[in-house]
């Protein structure tokens, strides 16, 4: 299988970019709001979240400082329950406002991992997650999701960042990619 099998499961368009573009700004707006008066630390997880967060910080309006980590659980559309570390923060982010900037909350075990690891060993004022998509019914770990882009169903989406083994990043639209 390669990229060309991979493509033929490309399926319908679930959210278009235009819809992603207004739903983006309305996000950043409520955080340029709640965050009028703070600093706050953006903290990205690669690779899934880039354009989000591209497009996140085009319409913040308040002082930001970005760092990106990276951990994974995927592998194709394979969940495994176990999350990695491949990255780690650069910023300090003791006693700062922190927002994890997420592509999808699936399982949760990522989120869970992630403020886990925040609080354990970064030591932050606060944490707050924005997701892009956010799969409730697939839900494993209850995990709190602050701001949230678009509730979708159980499907396995790629495009506006979201990837099948590391492909179809440049989509603008989310679409489904269906699987064997
Ligand atoms: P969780 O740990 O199961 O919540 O999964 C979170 C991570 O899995 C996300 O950051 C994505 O990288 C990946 N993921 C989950 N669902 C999808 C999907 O539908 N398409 C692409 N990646 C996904």
């Amino acid at each position: 299988m390669d990229y060309h099998d991979y493509y033929k499961r490309i399926g319908r368009t679930i959210i278009s970019s235009k819809r992603i573009q207004k739903r983006v700004k309305e996000i950043a707006n409520e955080i340029n709001k709640e965050y009028k008066d703070s600093d706050v630390v953006l903290i990205s997880n690669l690779k899934g979240s880039f354009r989000f967060l591209a497009d996140l910080v085009a319409n913040l309006k308040i002082p930001t400082i970005l760092d990106f980590i990276a951990f994974t659980s995927y592998t194709g559309t394979k969940r495994r329950n176990e999350v990695r570390i491949i990255k780690d923060l650069k910023v300090n982010v003791k006693n700062k406002k922190v927002i994890v900037v997420e592509d999808i909350v699936d399982t949760g075990y990522t989120v869970d991992f992630i403020l886990k690891y925040l609080f354990d060993f970064k030591h932050p004022l606060e944490v707050k997650i924005c997701t892009l998509l956010d799969k409730p019914s697939t839900r494993k770990i209850d995990v709190p999701v602050d701001y949230r882009g678009f509730i979708i169903p159980d499907l396995f989406v790629i495009g506006y960042g979201l990837d099948y083994k590391e492909y179809f990043r440049e989509l603008n639209d989310i679409v489904e990619y269906k699987e064997d």
